[in-house]
């Protein structure tokens, strides 16, 4: 085996040092996040720490990186205490990614990068139209890391929109390789999916067993 250590990575140059560090813990569910600001202009960012933290309460949570960093979406967050969470598609792989470029804050990334802005019954924060799986989220907490100066925002599900050819199956499952989300791996890879199997609830004493 190939071993790395503290001294090897330090001593690399920084944007090596991040691709090989942000590999590591594998595949990613990479989604836009829209929000509005205080103005009212809407924002998109590319996001790949979406966590699952509960079902009941629906909890889900993403890290910000410093404020210096990303500042626009958790401020309109912070604004507006709503946002909403989009899967991203191959067919506009390309805008979604160029959402995470440092646009100025009065700028609609939407407009920007060629997606389509959408908004629901009652709901002031903008989704992607061309998501087919999307929802959105109440603020409930920002837990500072202070190891790093990253925010964990955790938000409460609210709503969830899902095309009408997407059925969840008899048990509530999503097939998302069959809607076709992608997923992602450091911070300039994107991947297609593909199901290998589903398993029956893990028990002591049993082998696996294939749903
Ligand atoms: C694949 C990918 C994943 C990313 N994941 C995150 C993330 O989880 N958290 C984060 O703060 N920024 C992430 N970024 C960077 C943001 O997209 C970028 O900072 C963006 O401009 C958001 O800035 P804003 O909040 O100022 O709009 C990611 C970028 C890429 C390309």
């Amino acid at each position: 085996m190939q071993q790395f250590t503290p001294a090897v990575w330090q001593s690399w140059e920084r944007f090596y040092r991040a691709n090989f560090i942000n590999s590591l813990t594998g595949f990613k569910s990479a989604s836009l996040i829209g929000t509005i600001n205080a103005e009212g202009v809407p924002n998109l960012g590319m996001f790949s720490s979406m966590v699952h933290i509960g079902s009941d309460p629906a909890l889900i949570g993403y890290i910000n990186r410093p404020i210096a960093a990303a500042p626009h979406t958790l401020a309109n967050i912070k604004a507006n205490g709503f946002y909403t969470i989009n899967h991203i598609h191959a067919n506009f792989l390309d805008k979604a990614h160029q959402t995470s470029a440092k646009y100025p804050d009065e700028v609609n990334e939407f407009t920007e990068v060629g997606l389509t802005e959408e908004y629901m019954d009652g709901v002031q924060v903008p989704f992607v139209k061309e998501s087919h799986i999307k929802y959105l989220l109440s603020l409930k907490e920002i837990v500072p890391i202070q190891l790093n100066d990253t925010f964990l925002v955790i938000g409460q599900l609210e709503q969830v929109f899902i095309d009408p050819s997407l059925r969840p199956t008899t048990d509530g499952f999503l097939h998302l390789d069959q809607a076709g989300t992608i997923c992602s791996n450091g911070l300039d890879a994107y991947y297609n999916t593909t199901l290998i199997d589903r398993f029956a609830y893990a028990k002591p004493g049993k082998s696996a067993e294939k749903l």
